[in-house]
């Protein structure tokens, strides 16, 4: 790839219409001023004084965002919320991000899954992250809607040119794809072979079937040997397990081994499109999902997976930069990146 066909890729971002389906969630950063703190009059703890709060999409969230970055020109968001005030910061914040919201369901007897993560600040600036809260459903959804889930993805299908289901809540059928919905998801697949569908799941990633799937290599590991526990997974093992899948799903096929890059399993042969080496310190948080949204992105303009492969590592060698964040990248960034890479450093220094 030269940078000529990098900006073709990406100035047809601008084009494509992509649904994220699944699991959005709110991240809600409170910052408290512990030197604020006062012993309450009423009980014997000191107070938490809350002076600043943050609030971003998460989960299925932070592939709208990375999509939003790369200036994908319409996308849409599909989840379920509660009716609550977390539910309405979340669809202002994809509302914000450039998200069309039109599809997320509010339901009274669901929660907004909620990530709150309080920052103490102590004196001097020191900062120290304490216990995270979360908010999530413990039931499964009402039937009723489940089948507002199933309409709404039917409708929106027929709109868009590429799925991203982002399948992230970790207990089995208590988010939005459930088994029902992950069932009709792999049906619509089936049924419009021309539109990308893609997935991306922890927990769940073995159980799809007819669509293109992106585990990164203990999700691959897990989905094929279930009962495995261990710390480390070759790149002969990521091989072995992504090929066992690729059968099973019957579609091409990705496998992301970290800083060793992206497998591409397509018509029963593998490439290994190498990482990016990187220099400086690296945050992993929400590399894949950059990687979904840069290769679903790029499927959709009629590229190929091997190209879809080398732009998610681009796009993921820029997010994995933004230590402490969950980073995206921008079409700058991302070609910037590419030039870095692209003159090896010997004769960069011929040419100055
Ligand atoms: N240290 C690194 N250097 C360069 N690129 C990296 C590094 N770590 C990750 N990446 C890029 O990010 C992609 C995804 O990383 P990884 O395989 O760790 O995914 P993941 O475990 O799904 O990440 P996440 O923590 O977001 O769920 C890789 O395919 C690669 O392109
Ligand atoms: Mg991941």
């Amino acid at each position: 790839m030269d940078e000529a066909r990098l900006r073709t890729i990406l100035d047809g971002f601008r084009e494509r219409k992509i649904l994220v389906v699944g699991d959005f969630y709110l991240d809600a950063y409170w910052l408290v001023d512990k030197t604020a703190s006062t012993l309450s009059l009423e009980t014997p703890w000191h107070t938490n004084p809350v002076v600043e709060q943050r609030y971003s999409p998460g989960a299925a969230g932070t592939v709208t965002n990375n999509l939003a970055a790369l200036e994908v020109g319409e996308i849409y968001s599909l989840g379920v919320i509660g009716e609550d005030g977390f539910g309405s910061t979340l669809l202002d914040r994809l509302k914000g991000n450039g998200c069309i919201t039109d599809f997320m369901i509010a339901a009274p007897d669901r929660v907004t899954p909620t990530y709150l993560k309080p920052i103490h600040r102590g004196y001097e600036g020191v900062e120290t992250e304490g216990p995270r809260f979360d908010i999530e459903n413990q039931s499964m959804m009402r039937f009723e809607v489940e089948d507002r889930v199933i309409r709404a993805l039917r409708q929106c299908v027929s709109q868009v040119e590429g799925v991203i289901v982002g399948d992230q809540m970790p207990r089995n059928n208590l988010g939005v794809i459930t088994d029902r919905v992950r069932t009709e998801i792999c049906r619509l697949a089936m049924e419009f072979p021309d539109k990308i569908v893609f997935a991306d799941s922890r927990a769940r990633i073995g159980r799809y079937r007819n669509i293109t799937v992106k585990p990164n290599r203990f999700e691959a590991k897990r989905a094929v040997d279930p009962d495995w526990i261990g710390e480390e997974v070759s790149i002969e093992e990521a091989k072995r397990c992504g090929q066992i899948l690729t059968v099973r799903t019957d579609k091409p096929l990705f496998v992301t081994v970290g800083q060793e890059g992206i497998l591409v399993f397509q018509d029963g042969r593998i490439e290994h499109v190498q990482g990016i080496p990187l220099e400086t310190e690296t945050d992993p948080v929400g590399a894949g999902d950059s990687v979904s949204a840069a290769i679903v992105a790029t499927l959709c303009g009629g590229f190929s997976y091997l190209e879809a492969a080398q732009v998610g590592n681009l796009v993921a060698s820029i997010t994995v930069t933004k230590v402490g964040t969950t980073g995206t990248a921008s079409h700058e960034e991302v070609i910037d990146g590419f030039r870095n890479i692209s003159v090896p450093p010997d004769r960069s220094r011929r040419d100055t």
